[in-house]
């Protein structure tokens, strides 16, 4: 028997029950959904629409339905169309009448939503604990390689040299800005919708100011009929995963890239790889590359959820059911990952041989362009000098330092001895030290503020 069969002569179709059904997915909410009954039976008590004993009454049957969750004795029975339904039948069961009470000027509409904000404030606390972690593991990690030379790449291309600290360090930061994000987003959904109704509000003496204040909100909600179909909390978080999913599955990316053989910038730790059914010698990446492919489902789900609110009229609709299945696998993927990433971030072993092999002279360029203008030289002309010493080098097939300084003057008559100087890759990545810049004393500045965020 469902909760609703009054005005029916037939029950339900089985085909119906399995598609309309959520239970399968939303006794994930037992613990907020038995919470928020609680103190909506007790603001009933406060509002003089139950006794006192009754409240207590549903209070502690709550607890015990909740203990049967809890051990898993808890049994399902037909007509349990979700959590709300079969929580409040087995308080019946157990307290009788007085059960049948708690429902009185509430609606599944103000119930689920209030429900999932709050599951949802749990999660935003429970990704904030393991981003921490991650970017805790990618800051001790930079630390011990603040002098680790290494290419910096653009377009995939050998760049500059930087430091190796300076790269772990950049996805420290693309994570922070997640945390920011999360922040916000957890800011905005900490709303109370319970005492919405269906729609229109709540009919009794109910202070929604104390029932948000119970339950950990910050606030009650403003408008009862944006409360029960706003689900903007939930594409929030989807976009958040997505988002520090897409960061994570960059990190993923270049650990693939540095720990080839053609690089092997970077070593794998045995835990973290995997190897070949058919090919003995291999060491590959799964983890990184199903970051990278989790990170396709993540955005999904966020694409999917988006379409599904687009172009739903006022009010509660049914195909805000949608949402928990997307959120819960948006979480769940993302606590499947961030275990493993960050370990393999702790586990990271640099190879700092090979990637100071990787730095060749044209890396320089850049810094021999900027000796020409120590000397006087416009950034253009110089930029366009050091170009044909380049193409003169290739030609030769030599270092650019092998040029012999009477050709590098044919090039400008503002090169001389000193021009040996430029040489030298610490030289060049202890040069940019203007804040935010890869040379170790702006490192060792950025390290430092990174940890006063990790402890703010
Ligand atoms: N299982 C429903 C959901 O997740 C609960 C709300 C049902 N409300 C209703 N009027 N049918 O959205």
């Amino acid at each position: 028997m469902s909760l609703w069969g009054g005005r029916f002569r037939e029950p339900s179709d089985d085909d119906l029950r399995k598609l309309n059904d959520s239970i399968q997915f939303d006794r994930a909410l037992y613990a907020e959904d038995i919470e928020g009954s609680a103190i909506y039976a007790r603001a009933l008590a406060a509002a003089d629409v139950i006794t006192t004993g009754e409240a207590e009454a549903i209070v502690s049957g709550l607890q015990k339905v909740k203990r049967e969750f809890d051990d898993g004795s808890f049994k399902l029975m037909a007509g349990d169309e979700d959590i709300h339904t079969a929580v409040e039948r087995r308080l019946i069961e157990i307290i009788g009448e007085a059960g049948g009470k708690l429902h009185t000027g509430r609606s599944r509409n103000d119930q689920v939503a209030t429900d999932f904000r709050l599951w949802s404030m749990r999660a935003a606390d429970r990704l904030a604990i393991a981003l921490r972690q991650l970017q805790a593991a990618l800051l001790d990690v930079a630390e011990e390689h603040v002098e680790t030379l290494m290419p910096g790449y653009t377009h995939l291309q050998p760049a500059q040299p930087i430091s190796a600290g300076h790269w772990l360090m950049s996805f420290f930061w693309m994570l922070e800005r997640d945390m920011d994000r999360l922040r916000a987003a957890r800011a905005r959904m900490a709303e109370c919708p319970l005492g919405a109704g269906a729609l229109a509000g709540n009919p009794l003496k109910i202070d929604r100011e104390r029932l948000a204040a119970d339950l950990g909100f910050d606030r009650p909600s403003e408008n009862s009929l944006d409360a029960v179909s706003d689900r903007d909390f939930v594409a929030d978080l989807l976009y958040v995963t997505s988002l520090c999913a897409i960061h994570l599955s960059r990190l993923a990316e270049d650990i693939l890239i540095y720990s080839n053989p053609a690089f092997a910038f970077i070593t794998l730790d045995d835990r973290y790889s995997t190897g070949s059914s058919l090919m003995p010698q291999k060491r590959n990446a799964d983890p990184m590359e199903l970051t990278r492919g989790k990170t396709g489902r993540l955005i999904g789900n966020l694409t999917g959820f988006l379409t599904t609110l687009k172009g739903l009229p006022s009010g509660y609709n049914k195909d805000l059911q949608e949402d928990k299945e997307a959120l819960f696998d948006s979480l769940e993927t993302m606590h499947r990952l961030l275990p493993v990433i960050t370990a393999t971030a702790r586990s990271l072993q640099l190879n700092p041989e090979a990637m100071s092999a990787a730095l060749s002279e044209d890396l320089l360029a850049t810094d021999l362009a900027d000796y020409l203008v120590r000397k006087g030289l416009p950034f253009r002309q110089a930029h366009h000098a050091v170009g044909e010493i380049v193409r003169i080098a290739s030609e030769a097939e030599i270092a650019l330092s092998r040029l012999p300084l009477s050709k590098l003057r044919q090039v400008s008559p503002v090169f001389d001895e000193d021009v040996r100087e430029v040489f030298d890759f610490s030289l060049s990545v202890a040069r940019r030290r203007a804040l935010g810049g890869t040379a170790p004393a702006a490192l060792r500045l950025q390290i430092e503020r990174a940890r006063e965020k990790l402890q703010a």
